[in-house]
C-alpha cells in the first residue's frame, strides 16, 4: 500500500487473480440485469465516453435535464438496481473500516477511447465516508489532483485488482482517468467485455 496523499491509499493488486475473475463474473451478472447506459452532462447534454450501470440500493445517474444525482431505479429499464455482491461489502469493510455499508456501487466501463475528466465526487450527503475504487481489466492512467481544480496533480497507473481509497482529507480531491493504456495484465471475461476494456467500481456511502 502507498499513501499517495494524506488519506489517499493505493493498494496495488489488492485482489488476487482468482478474486478478480470472480468479481468480474459478478459484475457481468450485474450488467446482464442492469444494462450499461450512457449518461449525459448536465445542461449541455453531451454524452459521457464511459458507459455505466450500478448495483446496490442507489445508483449514480446524470442527464441534461436533471443533472447528477442518485436514483433507486435504472434510467432505461425502470427496475431497481441489482443487489451489491456480498464480496463488495466485505471489501468495503476490510479497506475502509467505515461503520456503515455503501449504498451505491457505480460500475464504469471504459473502452479504449473512453476517459473521465477531472471531477470531485460531491453528490453524496455523507462526505465523511470514504470512496472505495476497484479496477478490473485494462490499465489506465489515473490522475489525482488537489481539493481545488487548479491544484497540482499526480498521475499513476491503476491496474486490474488495484484498490484506491479516498478518505478524510483526500475525500474531496479532484480525480479522473486520462486514458486507457494498452497494457492488460488481466483481461476481463468475454461475458463482460472485450480485451482492452477497463471496468472501475466505486463504492459510495450516499445518505
Ligand atoms: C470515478 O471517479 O467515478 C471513476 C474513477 C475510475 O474510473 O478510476
Ligand atoms: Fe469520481
Amino acid at each position: 500500500m502507498s499513501e499517495i496523499a494524506p488519506g489517499a491509499f493505493h493498494y496495488p493488486v489488492y485482489l488476487d487473480p482468482a478474486t478478480q475473475a470472480a468479481l468480474a463474473e459478478e459484475i457481468a451478472e450485474v450488467v446482464a440485469a442492469a444494462p450499461l447506459y450512457v449518461s449525459t452532462m448536465p445542461k449541455t447534454g453531451a454524452p459521457m465516453s464511459v458507459r455505466m450501470t450500478n448495483c446496490g440500493a442507489l445508483g449514480w445517474v446524470s442527464d441534461k435535464e436533471r443533472g447528477y444525482r442518485y436514483e433507486a431505479r435504472h434510467p432505461m429499464t425502470g427496475e431497481p438496481w441489482p443487489a451489491m455482491p456480498p464480496r463488495l461489502l466485505e471489501l468495503w469493510n476490510e479497506l475502509t473500516r467505515y461503520p456503515k455499508p455503501p449504498e451505491a456501487c457505480l460500475v464504469n466501463l471504459y473502452d479504449g477511447e473512453a476517459r473521465m475528466g477531472l471531477h470531485q465526487d460531491k453528490d453524496e450527503v455523507d462526505l465523511a465516508a470514504p470512496i472505495l475504487s476497484l479496477s478490473l481489466g485494462a490499465d489506465c492512467r489515473f490522475r489525482l489532483g488537489g481539493t481545488r481544480r487548479g491544484d497540482p496533480a499526480v498521475a499513476f497507473p491503476l491496474s486490474s485488482g488495484d484498490a484506491l481509497v479516498l478518505s478524510g482529507p483526500a475525500r474531496m480531491r479532484y480525480h479522473g482517468v486520462d486514458r486507457i493504456l494498452p497494457t492488460v495484465n488481466a483481461p476481463l471475461p468475454p461475458t463482460l467485455a472485450a480485451r482492452g476494456v477497463r471496468v472501475n467500481l466505486t463504492l459510495r456511502r450516499v445518505a
